[in-house]
């Protein structure tokens, strides 16, 4: 279960390096953090490597229980852009667990393999939008839905991701409820869940990011 941390503190760690100024109203052309003091970098110390990030054609870790990776391009010249990229790996079988980002929507572009993946109107709908895509395919997820994305087909799966925002959050929904820290009141998950209180017991002792 340690996958369930490593794949989604993978993108925390990211985005920490890039934590978090932010300018609302920008009266200079950028503002590259300063990893040595709070602040924007001084212009004339701002270089093109600021704005670069190199490896993204490298796969990300996918030795975990999901089988599926993360990697985001770290670049101290994304700050206050509003923007994340990221690349998704997936074994055949691999999966992300169901989550939502509550500050951006997301936009996905296959380059190798194919994914199944879906999100989640609000209640009282709740209709399903489930799309499998194919190598070129491109899928919107609109902000604040609970999406879910799982590898489909014999080959592994290449995906690149980017969210219009530079801390778009993550919510994997089953975390967020089991892995509530301090726990909630397991009978309560029972009765909401409509599960037995054993079963919330063992969902609420596992590791959860
Ligand atoms: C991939 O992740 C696993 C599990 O965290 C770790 O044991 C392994 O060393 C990592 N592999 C690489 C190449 O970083």
């Amino acid at each position: 279960m340690t996958g369930v941390i490593v794949l989604f503190s993978t993108l925390a760690l990211n985005l920490l390096c890039l934590a978090f100024a932010f300018d609302p109203s920008p009266l200079q052309d950028f503002c590259v953090l300063d990893a040595k003091s709070p602040g924007c970098k001084k212009p004339e110390t701002v270089t093109a490597a600021d704005f670069f990030f190199s490896g993204m054609h490298l796969p990300s870790n996918t030795t975990n229980p999901y089988k599926a990776g993360l990697k985001v391009a770290a670049i101290p010249g994304l700050n206050g852009q509003g923007l994340t990229l990221a690349r998704l790996d997936f074994l055949p079988d691999g999966i992300i667990p169901p989550h939502y980002h509550p500050r951006a929507a997301e936009i996905l572009t296959v380059l190798e393999g194919s994914m199944e993946v879906g999100f989640v109107t609000s209640f009282p709908n709740y209709k399903h939008y489930p799309k499998v895509l194919n190598k070129g395919d491109v899928f919107v997820v609109p902000v604040g839905l609970a999406h879910y994305q799982r590898g489909v087909g014999k080959v592994n799966t290449v995906v690149l991701s980017a969210v219009n925002s530079q801390n778009a959050g993550i919510v994997e929904v089953a975390g967020s409820m089991f892995g509530a820290k301090p726990a909630i009141n397991s009978d309560y998950l029972a009765t909401a869940f409509r599960l037995d209180k054993k079963t919330v017991e063992q969902l609420q002792s596992k590791p959860w990011a």
